[in-house]
């Protein structure tokens, strides 16, 4: 069964049930100053799992397009990849669980034709300190399910990943996990939860590859082991609790399904094969890959290698599709991350580029192009054609040119007879040189390289670097810190001081948060003055100080718009919007005095509940005041001590 087949029925299925097909939101999130790039079906719709109607009803589906930067180290194993596609399906306050696990079952199982005793499934064992209950409800509804065919499913306890270790299979087929593993939300368990982030238990099933168990995991296999005998093929969210500024959990106005589904992953257990780079989707370029290295894909010392091209290639692709470009930070700093990684691994294989010669890079993106193109029509127009092949061959050279210096570097540094972590760590940080080159060739020569000092410097580098910054892009927010929520908060007085000093035309036009700093892009046509910039900083410091209280509230759109609330130009917003507003002191939930707030953005949150929060982080400062396009600035500011 192909993608396209299996993203199709799936689709079918639900619209079958009464659900509307809504596009893919695109890969690279629209209003969401918090994260780099869509990873999950449900962040585009988090407004209205927080309770706002949605305009096309409360049944949905899809096939998200999505990516997860934090996975690219993972890639090389036979089933992590970078960028994927997640089916979903969600009940805006509409069925729950009695519909929902039956219906993916059946999908699974009838539609799929999965083997039922290849199927496995974990439920939530509950959690006495936040008060959230035991789901033996969807124990019960598993275990009809497999009674239905007639498979006796025994329910056995486990608790955390490390007692699966422990404890093993117990000859069971629904297993209890705690929070851990059977809790779902952008930011994970539910202590890392922000206030006002939604989340709950959840249900997932497994595929049973019956592969033998790798005892390098752990003493025994369990659902959750990461030996590859089983796979998460989908799992569904009963996304009912919000975090509560106390830290405590009340449930939402409506309780949600938020199931999300790997395409690829479902697609490998319908053929049996663990490898999810076996299915249709990359058949051509591993092919393409094979014809021209002369290597082969099962030669373990080139299997690596030949997923990564293979995934780091299709996620450019989607990147470039959707206006990202090579660049040092951010977005264009993953992109030229996976382009280089996968030049760096195609040239592993042997497989000839440069000067006068046809990319093979842009080989395997055209024929990701040709896969894609009936699914995702954003791909098939002849100037983003142009575009990615132009881009994509740019960068090839780019960092052919890299390695060239990176090489004399090398030759020079290893003179040595060894590698110290500082050499390494120049050979990266300033010549692009990728650590694996300076290990490989270091091998070849017999010469050490201290890899444990280099990986310490790494992470050091990586928490002072704001490059770093796909490491903290989990699941949807920047991170859940506090540092990155004190800064989303400032960036709200920040918008309101500028339109105090420089006039309420001000618009926001762009923003990103990262733990280190913020940054806003904004309407004005002329460079600030240092009075102007130094009387901007006094008001958003003099707010912080007033300690004004952040108060959230659900309106109706037309109140909202009539209260003044800032929102982004162009956007569609729901009927009911989510909305936040600072001050007045005073103001509470209850008595949430909009009219007289100092700022009120729509916005989804996170934020501290109180500005003197943003003052734990220190004195807000203005970094930098530049023009970034006509008509538009950009500030950058931080907490400084
Ligand atoms: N939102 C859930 C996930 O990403 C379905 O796994």
């Amino acid at each position: 069964m192909t993608i396209n087949e299996i993203r199709t029925k799936y689709l079918k299925f639900f619209e079958a049930r009464r659900h509307t097909i809504i596009p893919s939101a695109p890969i690279v999130p629209q209003n969401d100053p918090t994260t780099l790039f869509t990873g999950s079906g449900m962040q585009p719709l988090i407004t209205y799992l927080l309770g706002a109607p949605h305009p096309q009803g409360n049944r949905l589906v899809n096939s998200q397009k999505s990516f997860r930067a934090e996975d690219i180290e993972e890639v090389g194993d036979n089933r992590h990849t970078t960028f994927f596609e997640m089916l979903g399906n969600w009940s805006l306050g509409d069925y729950f669980k009695k519909e929902q696990l039956p219906w993916f079952f059946e999908f699974l199982t009838k539609e799929i034709g999965l083997d039922t005793q290849k199927l496995y499934v974990t439920v939530f064992i509950g959690d006495e300190k936040n008060n959230v209950p035991r789901d033996t409800e969807s124990a019960e509804i598993w275990q009809k399910l497999f009674a239905d065919k007639d498979i006796e499913a025994k329910v056995v306890e486990v608790g955390s990943e490390a007692d699966g270790y422990r404890l093993g299979m117990q000859e069971g087929r629904i297993f209890f996990y705690d929070a851990s593993k059977n809790w779902w939300s952008r930011a994970g368990v539910p202590e890392n939860m922000p206030a006002g982030e939604p989340g709950g238990p959840d249900s997932e099933v497994f595929y049973d590859f019956g592969t033998p168990h790798d005892p390098k995991f752990g003493p025994e296999c369990h659902p959750n082991c990461d030996c590859g005998r089983f796979l998460e093929i989908g799992n569904s969210v009963f996304m009912q609790y919000l975090k509560q500024p106390d830290g405590s959990f009340e449930l939402l106005p409506k309780q949600n399904v938020d199931f999300g589904g790997g395409l690829e992953r479902i697609a490998a257990a319908a053929q049996n094969n663990p490898d999810v780079f076996a299915i249709d989707v990359f058949a051509d370029t591993i092919g393409l890959l094979i014809h021209f290295s002369g290597k082969e894909y099962t030669d373990s010392r080139y299997t690596r290698s030949f997923r990564i091209v293979a995934d780091h290639m299709r996620a450019a692709t989607f990147m470039l599709g959707a206006g990202v470009r090579p660049a040092n930070t951010e977005r264009g700093y993953v992109l030229r991350r996976l382009l280089r990684r996968a030049a760096q691994h195609a040239q592993k294989l042997g497989v000839e580029h440069g000067e006068g010669k046809e990319s093979m890079l842009v080989k395997c993106a055209v024929n990701f192009i040709e896969k894609y193109k009936q699914a995702y029509p954003e791909l098939v127009s002849e100037e983003v054609y142009q575009i990615i092949s132009d881009e994509i061959w740019k960068e090839e050279k780019q960092f052919a040119h890299t390695l060239e210096s990176g090489m004399r570097e090398f030759e020079k540094v290893a003179q040595a007879g060894h590698i110290s972590s500082d050499d390494a760590f120049v050979l990266f940080t300033t010549y692009g040189f990728p650590f694996e080159m300076t290990l490989e060739l270091a091998h070849e020569r017999g010469i050490d390289v201290d890899e444990d000092g280099f990986a310490t410097a790494m992470k050091k580098h990586r928490e002072l670097s704001r490059a770093g910054s796909e490491q903290k892009f989990k699941g949807g927010l920047a991170d859940t810190s506090e540092k990155t929520t004190r800064l989303h908060t400032a960036h709200h007085l920040l918008l309101k001081a500028l339109q105090i000093v420089l006039g309420p035309t001000v618009k926001q036009r762009g923003s990103n948060i990262t733990q280190e700093r913020l940054r806003i892009d904004f309407s004005y046509g002329a460079k600030m003055t240092l009075e102007q910039l130094k009387e901007v900083e006094r008001i958003v410091n003099e707010k912080i100080a007033e300690a004004l209280p952040m108060i959230h509230s659900t309106l109706p759109k037309e109140e909202a718009e009539k209260l003044g609330a800032e929102h982004e130009f162009g956007a569609k917003y729901p009927d009911m919007v989510s909305v936040y507003a600072l001050g007045p002191k005073g103001a509470t939930k209850a008595n949430p005095q909009l009219d007289k707030a100092f700022s009120i953005e729509f916005c989804g949150g996170p934020h501290v509940s109180n500005t003197k929060e943003i003052g734990e982080g220190g004195t807000f400062k203005i970094q930098k005041e530049e023009a970034v396009a006509a008509g538009i600035r950009r500030i950058k500011a931080v907490l400084t001590d």
